[in-house]
């Protein structure tokens, strides 16, 4: 059966990325029917549609949904990443982020492979907070973190699973209980108690800047990595930085519970400076497709996708994308 996927190209190099994954979906020998939806800040400048009610219902229907990037320097901090991507992982309830970081660290010789879940719903990211005299010498802004015990069991559960289908079965917490001493020990507590449940699975636990230093150091201490919203972004972008850079990191937001849709997108943005130059690396947008083959059951292309994108294809988008995808055809 057709898989139904919506698309979003969005602004800037989105769309050209988002064409060459799809490309490469296609060579894979994957059936795909798709649906363009225009969104992001362009749409927004046009219209004023970010996300309305009724868009994201119609989101709901399809099997997943793959996006390239949103966001133009004419809008303004803050509305399109609340209004189209903070209100996707929020309504979708896509409560992880699954990123995974292969490569070889700068002045390494090895490989790690390691990947980050992110909780994806909770934490400083949910709005909570207000501000107080706005634009006065007494303004007061207040921004707090949300994590509830559902919230925070269902993603660190997830990464367990997760670990239970690797070689290595290895979990890192990590987080800043030190400092943050209501939410980092709910986040402990609930780490210790759903580790019971996996016997087979080693665990460790690390302060969110020491893993910054051993991201770069010592990258093959970790397997899974489990953390809160606001760090797992910050360190996913040092886990870019550390496998091969922006060109290659691929994301991908899900709702485990597959009660809709689960949004699959590269980790960059849409890099106004180089759009229409053919610089844009479509290979995190390729590597984002094959998350999304994997989730929609299709592992075995999933693996194809990914073999075909080693080694590492260099020139233009579309001969990035039509190098690897003439690698899955066997042309
Ligand atoms: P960016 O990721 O768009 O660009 C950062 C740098 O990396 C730029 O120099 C860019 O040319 C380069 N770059 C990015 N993707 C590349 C690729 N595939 N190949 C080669 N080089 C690449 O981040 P920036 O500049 O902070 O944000 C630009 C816009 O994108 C903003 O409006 C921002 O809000 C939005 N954004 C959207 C995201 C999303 O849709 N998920 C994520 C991050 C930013
Ligand atoms: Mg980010």
């Amino acid at each position: 059966m057709a898989h139904r996927i919506a698309v979003i190209g969005g602004d800037g190099i989105g769309p050209e990325v988002i064409a060459e994954a799809l490309k490469v979906i296609r060579a894979a020998g994957i059936d795909i029917i798709t649906t363009e939806f225009d969104l992001g800040g362009m749409r927004y400048l046009r219209d004023g549609e970010i996300l309305s009610d009724s868009t994201l219902n119609e989101l709901r229907h399809f099997d997943a949904i793959l996006l390239g990037a949103v966001g133009t320097p004419d809008v303004a901090p803050g509305v399109i990443e609340r209004g189209l991507l903070l209100k996707m992982r929020f309504e979708l309830d896509l409560y992880v982020n699954q990123r995974p970081f292969i490569g070889i660290a700068p002045g390494k010789t090895k490989s790690h492979d390691f990947i980050v879940i992110r909780e994806n719903t909770e934490g400083p990211y949910v709005g909570e907070g207000g501000v107080l005299r706005k634009g006065t010498p007494n303004e007061v802004a207040t921004q707090g973190s949300t994590n509830t015990r559902m919230g925070v069991e269902r993603c660190i559960r997830y990464a367990f699973e997760l670990a239970s289908t690797r070689e290595r079965k290895h979990v890192t917490l990590v987080h800043k209980t030190n400092v943050l001493t209501y939410s980092g020990d709910l986040w402990q507590r609930t780490f210790d108690i759903v580790a019971k449940e996996f016997p087979g699975i080693g665990t460790a636990y690390n302060h969110v800047d020491a893993a910054c230093i051993y991201f770069v150091e010592d990258p093959y201490r970790y397997d899974i990595i489990v953390t809160d919203n606001l760090f797992g972004d910050i360190l996913t972008d040092l886990g870019g930085a550390v496998s091969g850079g922006i060109g290659l990191a691929s994301s991908a937001n899900l709702n485990p519970s597959r009660t809709g849709p689960s949004m699959f997108e590269p980790s960059h943005g849409s890099a106004p400076d180089i759009v229409g130059t053919g610089k844009a690396n479509p290979t995190a947008a390729i590597l984002s497709a094959a998350l999304m083959l994997d989730f929609l059951g299709e592992n075995a292309a999933a693996d194809r996708v990914r073999g075909a994108c080693e080694p590492v294809v260099e020139g233009s988008t579309t001969e990035i994308g039509n190098a690897i995808a003439a690698r899955l055809s066997g042309k």
